[in-house]
């Protein structure tokens, strides 16, 4: 059939491929993003939603089709909470609820992306962004990171005339790196010297396990859109998330797509997390996440640097992967067969670099959705599964 030119060359997303094939209860999976669906807040929700069904009034207005931007009281919320984290103060009026941040990347790329632009991002970065983005069909620069956030010398020799720099400054997915706030001001320089847009997507940020918050890009640039989610501190089942727009204009776009796209966020789920809010501590929930968080990301630490050494990789301070590198001629994709066979995935590094910046020697692991015995095991699994590659290769 004959589609259309923009859906050309969009590859299937490589972790819904390997997802697939990690059904099998057998196979202990490094491999998605899952969050520990044991601290989703099921009795808070059944409260919330029997609070909201039960009241006539606040039933009607969930089940009835809402307003596009959101439901005011959760944007209040939003916006309260960037001034409680970040001494930041957002205008409620600039926040649309969008179905998950994913559609936020969606609905930025439809209003800003021309085919042939160009648009920045870091090397390697979240995947389904790069799929997203690809069907407005712009040229992408990977700019190179390292232990603190991008490199200098890769950012300077971007191309000069840019759209946008899509960027994850907070453990970032998948390499977990965190920017540093002098790495957070050269870039807010860079952008601003080529007035270059800043769209910087943080669903991780609340999950730390130490240190303290870095600024938001947004304090040091004010043409910044942020990108918000609800689905790591809360339940992606909801499909919450936000976009914070930089000024009215950007928002008024942003609503026109939201309308054409699917009128309204659903309601209902707008206003579980709302009373969730209200009602329920959120800052102690977020705080109960991490340290469960934490444990599974020391087991699997130290896991592999018992079993894997040949695994080089960074310790991180927050989110929900740990990525590393095999030594240079170990290809993670022909790995990850072994792997598979010996019951154990992980996401290949290459899923998550565009065409311009492939490496084949990494790989992403997740700790977030397997409890420590089957870390451990995962582990062990993948050292015979890398023996084996080893061997046969
Ligand atoms: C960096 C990043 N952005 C956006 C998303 C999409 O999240 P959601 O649509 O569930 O809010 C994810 C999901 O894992 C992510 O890792």
């Amino acid at each position: 059939m004959q589609f259309a030119k923009r859906s050309e060359g969009i590859n299937s997303s490589f972790i819904r491929d390997i997802l697939n094939l990690t059904k099998n209860k057998d196979i202990i999976s490094f491999a998605g993003g899952l969050p520990n669906p044991g601290l989703f807040p099921t009795d808070e929700f059944a409260s919330a939603a029997e609070n909201i069904l039960k009241d006539p009034k606040l039933s009607k207005e969930a089940l009835q089709y809402g307003q596009s931007a959101g439901y005011r009281p959760l944007i209040e919320i939003i916006a309260k909470s960037y001034k409680t984290k970040d001494n930041l103060d957002i205008d409620p009026d600039l926040i649309l609820i969008t179905n998950g941040s994913q559609q936020g990347l969606d609905l930025i790329s439809k209003i800003f992306i021309n085919e042939k632009d160009r648009v920045l991002l870091e090397g390697p970065t979240y995947l389904a962004a790069l799929q997203s983005m690809q069907f407005y069909r712009p040229e992408f620069y990977s700019v190179q990171l390292e232990k603190d956030g991008p490199k200098k010398e890769s950012l300077n020799s971007a191309p000069k005339d840019s759209r946008l720099f899509y960027c994850i400054p907070n453990f970032q997915n998948p390499s977990g790196i965190s920017w540093s706030n002098e790495k957070r001001k050269l870039v807010a320089d860079f952008a601003a010297s080529q007035d270059i847009l800043l769209v910087e997507d943080d669903p991780y940020g609340e999950i730390r396990f130490e240190g303290g918050r870095p600024l938001p890009l947004k304090t040091f640039y004010e043409k910044t859109v942020m990108l918000g989610s609800f689905s790591k501190i809360l339940a992606p089942g909801l499909r919450l998330g936000w976009i914070i727009a930089p000024n009215k204009e950007f928002f008024e776009k942003l609503l026109l797509a939201k309308q054409a796209a699917d009128l309204h966020t659903s309601q209902f789920t707008q206003m579980i997390a709302a009373k969730f809010y209200e009602n329920f501590n959120s800052q102690a929930h977020i705080e109960k996440i991490s340290q469960v968080y934490k444990k599974q990301k020391d087991a699997l630490v130290s896991a592999l640097r018992e079993h894997l050494p040949d695994f080089h990789f960074n310790d991180i301070q927050g989110g929900m992967f740990i990525w590393g590198s095999f030594p240079e001629d170990v290809d993670t994709l022909s790995l990850l067969d072994f792997a598979v066979k010996e019951g154990v995935a992980y996401v290949p590094g290459i899923a998550f670099f565009a065409k311009d910046f492939q490496k084949h020697n990494f790989a992403r692991l997740n700790f977030s959705n397997s409890q420590k015995e089957d870390i451990v095991l995962g582990v062990k699994r993948l050292r015979k599964a890398y023996e084996k590659y080893k061997e046969q290769r």
